[in-house]
């Protein structure tokens, strides 16, 4: 949710710490901090509410030069927005100072043991109590080490931490537990950050802390130890994509990139997956699971927003292509719900950052009671990808914009090859049709760039609408799901109240929403749904409701029933959410940047949701 930065190393740490804060400001961008450790070994910060840009032209540099320092990008959970409650934290004695990714759950308990021991607390904030419970242990063993694993051993709930002590300004102490946190090793220094963004562009070698670990990181060594104070040795491993990739390359924002990015993302997805000539799929990650998958008498999809969009895309596909009872589970819903779980389920688990707390929770649930856990992940490296027993990277790049487009995407298209691979294998696909669907999977990418290359047209669309103040998504069949998607884009960064519907259920209520003042968008395709859909067009016309329908290029009737229209090229149902899914990205971002909001960094959201 938030982000951390650290550098301990040969050079300015200040300007190091900024730049990495920036490329992980998508992960939180309430308030923002650093303290550095001056030649003289003090401890200097600054921090304030807003961007990091902010912050940086605030003070003068020169303030904060030192060759150790952490910094903080927050997604306010305890403690609203503001100065005071914007990380780094200090004890009472200004001896300690924190950044913190997670949150405290027991900090209140914590708070009022320690007042007693005559601490006092200057914010409303978790981290805060934090940092007086290490000084607490400090004052007592003598040792930053021992201090912080002490008082780690006190904490209930989430946390990736990075701390500096006054009075043993050598080294900066990291540790996680449920929020991710990796360092990098570059040439006599090491660069500290929840994720790779910030790293990359120092090195590739990093190492990934997991749950219940903690680094002691000095200009000239480290050392990783459990809490219980276990030495524990940790492969270094590569970070798999390139700085490039992570920057705007000339698109306006990173949203827009990611959505044009999409063509070529998807072949990634299935290239070295699919022999086009026979249709069937091979997928490396998931060979020593595919007796179970073949077998499975169940198969539970489950993730948060988009990602829980794309399992409900992949239920329509497991169920009709191979006949497997599939179910569809909000991750932070599942995980309390105490399910009826078997050992010979599947549990799926989707997710792009693969560092979503609920999704996470789930896994670990589902493993608790028994199920195979597979994982169609993104993010390289992430928690949910070496938790998981098996899974499969969509391979879409970084994906910078809060609001998901080409994860989701790519992640529709890792579903369809699982789909392949298990119908072909229970020969619930014929060949034909195998062939058919890997003949239409080749073109695809064509067909998807065909509808970016028409970009431009959706503006006009755009302008009309941009001041609706609410707007409706109707699909049917595999198309309900990329209504809901559809919707969830728009509200995320437009702030226009939106909301997604099977079509058919508009009779039971929401028509009663319907009068001239309501845009309705329909996803049309030409496939068997479409002559209810476009009954379910006309009911809302009798109501004055404004249509604008996503409808293939060869439909010729749909216009004598819609205000306006979005042409996709015609592709198989299964494909269909896939190219459907890019006009409803392009009419909520040229929706929002009419409104001028920032669509990379849409109010109060945060790129991977790492608290619960
Ligand atoms: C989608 O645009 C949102 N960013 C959000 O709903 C996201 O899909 C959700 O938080 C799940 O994230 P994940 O795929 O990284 O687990």
């Amino acid at each position: 949710m938030c982000g951390i930065v650290g550098y301990i190393g040969k050079r300015n740490s200040l300007q190091i710490i900024f730049d990495g804060l920036k490329r992980l400001e998508y992960r939180g961008y309430d308030s923002a901090g650093v303290a550095v450790i001056d030649e003289d070994n003090n401890i200097n910060s600054f921090k304030k509410a807003g961007k990091v840009k902010e912050l940086e032209v605030e003070f003068d540099k020169d303030l904060l030069a030192g060759k150790i320092g952490i910094g903080h990008t927050r997604w306010a959970t305890h403690g609203e927005p503001n100065d005071n409650n914007a990380h780094p934290h200090f004890d009472m004695n200004k001896n300690i100072t924190i950044v913190h990714n997670g949150i405290i759950e027991n900090y209140k308990t914590l708070k009022k043991k320690l007042s007693l021991e005559g601490f006092t607390f200057s914010t409303d904030t978790d981290t805060e109590v934090l940092a007086n419970l290490i000084e607490f242990h400090y004052k007592q063993k003598g040792s930053f080490e021992i201090a912080v694993r002490l008082a780690l051993t006190e904490v209930e709930g989430t946390y990736g931490i990075a701390c500096l002590c006054k009075s043993e300004p050598d080294k900066i102490i990291i540790a996680r537990m449920g929020s991710p946190l990796m360092f990098g090793l570059g040439k006599d220094e090491i660069i500290v950050s929840s994720d790779a963004a910030a790293i990359i562009n120092h090195t590739k070698n990093v190492i990934y802390l997991e749950d219940g670990e903690m680094a002691i990181l000095k200009k000239d060594s480290f050392q990783i130890k459990t809490i219980e104070d276990e030495d524990i040795y940790r492969e270094v491993q590569k970070i798999e994509y390139d700085l490039e990739e992570i920057e705007k390359g000339g698109f306006e924002h990173f949203m827009l990139k990611e959505i044009c990015e999409q063509p070529e993302a998807i072949r990634n997805t299935y290239r070295g997956r699919i022999n086009f000539e026979t249709g069937v799929v091979k997928l490396g990650g998931l060979e020593s699971v595919k007796e179970k998958l073949f077998n499975a008498k169940r198969i539970i999809l489950t993730g948060c927003g988009t990602a829980w969009h794309a399992a409900l895309v992949g239920e329509y596909m497991l169920e009709q292509y191979c006949r497997i009872p599939t179910e569809v589970e909000y991750a932070s819903e599942f995980r309390y719900r105490n399910p009826i779980i078997n050992k010979d389920d599947i549990v799926i688990l989707i997710s792009q950052s693969g560092e979503t707390a609920d999704t996470h929770a789930a896994l670990k649930e589902a493993k608790k009671l028994g199920a195979t856990t597979v994982g169609i992940v993104n993010v390289v490296g992430s928690t949910i990808a070496r938790a998981v027993d098996a899974g499969t990277y969509i391979h879409a790049g970084p994906e910078i914009g809060v609001a998901s487009t080409k994860a989701f995407t790519c992640q529709l298209m890792s579903l369809a090859l699982i789909t392949l691979m298990i119908g072909k294998n229970k020969g619930t696909i014929s060949e034909s049709e195998l062939k058919e669907i890997a003949d239409e999977l080749k073109v695809l990418p064509d067909k998807m760039k065909q509808i970016i290359d028409k970009r431009n047209d959706y503006k006009f669309i755009a302008e009309e609408f941009k001041d609706s103040r609410n707007f409706l998504y109707l699909g049917r069949g595999f198309n309900f799901p990329v209504a809901l998607e559809g919707a969830l884009k728009l509200k995320e960064i437009s702030y226009i109240h939106a909301e997604g519907y099977p079509a058919a259920e508009m009779k039971h209520g929401p028509i009663a929403l319907i009068d001239e003042n309501m845009p309705v968008v329909f996803i049309a395709p030409k496939d068997k749904t479409y002559d209810k859909i476009i009954s379910n067009i006309e009911e809302i016309k009798a109501r004055k409701g404004k249509i604008i329908s996503i409808a293939t290029e060869d439909d010729n009737e749909i216009q004598n029933y819609s205000d306006y229209i979005l042409r996709v090229p015609n592709t198989l149902p299964i494909f269909s959410p896939i190219l459907n899914s890019i006009p409803l990205q392009f009419l909520s971002y040229y929706i929002a940047t009419a409104r001028d909001c920032n669509v990379d960094q849409p109010r109060n959201l945060a790129k991977s949701v790492t608290v619960e």
